[in-house]
């Protein structure tokens, strides 16, 4: 799991934005893509740095499904929730990834090795029904192919 980065590190990987120039998205998204989730003390660094409150950057953080306040599991599967690959049997890749992890979704496994995320449609629905691994695609699943996607998640953790 990473360590979550200190008030200096922050300090300077969001020293660029500015108060009241619409950086609230573009702040978050630098610290998420930087070390994979907002922590409490990130959200105070942003809201100092930007000159508003920690209240206001957390109501951010929390409307939008993509920012994270835990740090992601080592592995992570993430389902696609997307019209395509849910009219090409999406839901039972869910279920089947769901049960053989034995995760609900958006769940993670005790150790932190592996986890289970809704995704949003990426783009990529000629590949539907897919899911993605720490972030590639892994499309054109069946159940059976799920399971044992699942199955190996779950072994090499
Ligand atoms: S709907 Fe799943 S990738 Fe577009």
């Amino acid at each position: 799991m990473a360590s979550e980065p200190t008030v200096a590190e922050l300090r300077e990987l969001v020293a660029e934005f500015r108060p009241n120039a619409g950086h609230v998205l573009p702040s978050l998204n630098k610290v998420q893509e930087t070390y994979g989730y907002i922590s409490r003390r990130a959200i105070e660094v942003v809201a100092r740095q930007l000159n508003t409150t920690p209240a206001l950057i957390f109501g951010a953080v929390s409307y939008y499904s993509d920012f994270r306040t835990t740090p992601p599991p080592e592995t992570e599967i993430a389902w696609c929730s997307g019209p395509a690959c849910r009219l090409k049997g999406g839901d039972r890749i869910r279920e089947a990834i769901q049960h053989t992890l034995q995760l609900p979704l958006n769940g993670h496994s005790d150790d932190h090795e592996y986890g289970f995320h809704l995704g949003q449609c990426n783009g990529t629905c000629t590949e539907a029904p897919q899911v993605w691994v720490n972030g590639k695609v892994v499309g054109n699943l069946t159940v059976a192919k799920a399971i044992e996607l699942a199955r190996d998640v779950k072994a090499d953790s």
